[in-house]
Formats: C-alpha cells, sequence, structure tokens
C-alpha cells in the first residue's frame, strides 16, 4: 500500500471512534437542574406595613419558593436534600452573617419537569436596626438590603437503564430586597459551573468507546 492511502487509513481509523464517540457523548450527557428562587419576602421590611415602625414586633420570618427545572430530554433526576444557606450582607464591616438555614426535601423529577417548592424560617442575627433604618423612607433609592442564599445538594441522573452517582452541586446567588420586604428580580437564577467530575466521566467514557472500537 502506497504510504498516502495507509496515511489516510490511519487517519479513518482514528477519526471514526472519536466522531462516534462524540456523538454517543451529545446522547447521553446530562444537564444540571435549573434552580431559580421567584419570591423571598422578608416581611420586617416591608415599609407599608403596620407594625415596620414598631421594633418590638419584629417579624423575623424569611420565606421563599424556588422552582426546579429538569431540562434534559432523556433523564430524570433525583435530587438529594436541598440545603440552602441564609447571609444578610452587612455593609458596616462589609461581611455576609449567617442568618439562617433552609431545606427542601428529597424527591425525584420526571425528564422536562418543573417543580414548585417553598419553605420559610426564622432567622438569626440580623442587624435588623441597621437594615429597618436602611428599608425606611429616605433611603428609598439605595438597594435596601441584599441578602444571600448558598444552595447545596447532589444529584443523580436516571436514564432508562442506569442510575448516575451523586454529582455535587454548590452555588450562590445575591438577593436585593426592596422595601416593600421582596426580592426586586422576578427570578434569580443560580448560575452551574460544569461539573468537573461529570467531566472527567464523559471524557474517560469517550476515550474507552473510542478504544474498544479501535479494537474491533
Ligand atoms: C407589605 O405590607 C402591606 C401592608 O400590610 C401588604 O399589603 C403587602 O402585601 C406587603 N408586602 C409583601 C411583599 O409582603
Ligand atoms: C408595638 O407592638 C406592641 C406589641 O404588639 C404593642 O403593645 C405596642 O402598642 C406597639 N406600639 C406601637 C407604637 O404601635
Ligand atoms: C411573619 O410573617 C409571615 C409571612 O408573612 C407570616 O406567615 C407569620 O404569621 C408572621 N409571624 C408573626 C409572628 O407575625
Ligand atoms: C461583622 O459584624 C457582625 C455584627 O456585629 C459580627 O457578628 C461579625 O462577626 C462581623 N464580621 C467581621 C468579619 O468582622
Ligand atoms: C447553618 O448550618 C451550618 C452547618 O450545618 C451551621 O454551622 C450554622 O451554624 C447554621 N447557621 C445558622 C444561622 O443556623
Ligand atoms: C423547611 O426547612 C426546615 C429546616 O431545614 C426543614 O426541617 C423542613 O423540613 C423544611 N420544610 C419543608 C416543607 O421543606
Ligand atoms: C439613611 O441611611 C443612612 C445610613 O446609610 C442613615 O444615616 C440615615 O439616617 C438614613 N435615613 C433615614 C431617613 O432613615
Ligand atoms: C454579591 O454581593 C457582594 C457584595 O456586594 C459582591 O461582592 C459580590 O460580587 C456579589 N456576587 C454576585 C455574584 O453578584
Amino acid at each position: 500500500m502506497p504510504s498516502k492511502e495507509r496515511c489516510q487509513c490511519y487517519l479513518g481509523l482514528f477519526l471514526t471512534p472519536c466522531i462516534i464517540g462524540l456523538v454517543v457523548w451529545l446522547t447521553i450527557r446530562s444537564s444540571p437542574p435549573d434552580f431559580s428562587i421567584h419570591k423571598f419576602t422578608v416581611p420586617a421590611l416591608n415599609q407599608t406595613s403596620l407594625d415596620f415602625k414598631n421594633s418590638t414586633t419584629i417579624n423575623a420570618t424569611i420565606s421563599f419558593e424556588a422552582k426546579l427545572k429538569n431540562e434534559n430530554k432523556e433523564k430524570g433526576i433525583y435530587y438529594d436534600t436541598l440545603n440552602l444557606a441564609l447571609y444578610y450582607y452587612y455593609e458596616k464591616n462589609l461581611s455576609f452573617l449567617p442568618i439562617g438555614n433552609l431545606s427542601l426535601p428529597p424527591f425525584y423529577q420526571g425528564r422536562e419537569k418543573t417543580a414548585t417548592r417553598s419553605n420559610n424560617t426564622q432567622t438569626h442575627g440580623v442587624p435588623w436596626d441597621y437594615a429597618r433604618m436602611k428599608a425606611s423612607d429616605g433611603n428609598k433609592s439605595k438597594a435596601p438590603a441584599l441578602f444571600r442564599v448558598n444552595l447545596e445538594t447532589k444529584v443523580r441522573y436516571k436514564s432508562l437503564l442506569w442510575k448516575s452517582k451523586r454529582h455535587k452541586i454548590s452555588e450562590s446567588v445575591n438577593i436585593t430586597v426592596d422595601d416593600q420586604g421582596k426580592s426586586c428580580a422576578n427570578s434569580l437564577h443560580f448560575k452551574y459551573l460544569l461539573l468537573s467530575n461529570q467531566v472527567t466521566s464523559t471524557v474517560v467514557g469517550m476515550v474507552l468507546s473510542s478504544g474498544i472500537l479501535l479494537l474491533l
């Protein structure tokens, strides 16, 4: 065989499994769920409510409503307990103070489904005098309060034949609360990084499937 043809032959032998591997990867890959917070309410910062000026009756409850969306066409998602840690941004010393923890129970979500979950908690350690002063009349133009929600959970993807191992999700979102005690944006989306262990496993999968095809 002339060397040019042999070279093309090797190239074909190398490329075909790569292309097949890519197609397989595009078919089996999983997208992480989309998590967003739609309502985040802090009644203590609602200056239209009657007891806003009455500091003896601070309602330290924070409540929220979250939406979880599984965008995978082929896979269901098993969520472990979703742990949410709440923080208040204290501008005086530029730090996020931990004010409470919340959780949502584990559940299974079918493909292309959307679920709504809500919960509330009594917070501790919010400097309410300061926060309420910032939310009051004279300071309307400024963003009255900044909170942060940190989400931590693990998910498993379920396809027809197998269930994946647990993938860790850990993300934070800033939430600005206005002087009505509600979040300014309608929906605050967590942005997911591509999960590193997912990348590793798909690369290993691609190499393995290429290798097997090369042997055939
Ligand atoms: C704020 O308080 C007013 C008066 O009580 C109420 O109508 C309104 O719904 C409250 N806002 C929020 C976001 O709860
Ligand atoms: C503040 O709340 C307390 C307890 O509910 C009540 O006794 C008091 O009259 C209130 N003060 C004002 C100024 O509304
Ligand atoms: C605090 O506010 C929440 C949400 O508005 C309400 O459900 C709860 O009853 C309030 N608690 C008190 C003690 O007023
Ligand atoms: C900021 O102030 C709060 C309340 O006084 C305190 O609990 C927290 O430890 C302080 N953080 C830092 C980094 O100094
Ligand atoms: C939230 O949970 C963490 C870890 O379980 C704990 O260390 C922290 O004290 C909790 N924070 C509050 C405000 O309860
Ligand atoms: C709300 O969060 C608390 C604290 O993590 C948890 O014990 C409770 O089960 C949660 N409730 C709902 C309805 O998710
Ligand atoms: C507005 O906020 C500043 C501090 O950020 C405070 O000194 C001032 O008293 C506030 N004004 C009103 C009307 O609450
Ligand atoms: C959240 O707010 C803090 C304090 O203003 C800021 O340093 C940080 O960059 C914000 N993060 C995001 C993702 O906007």
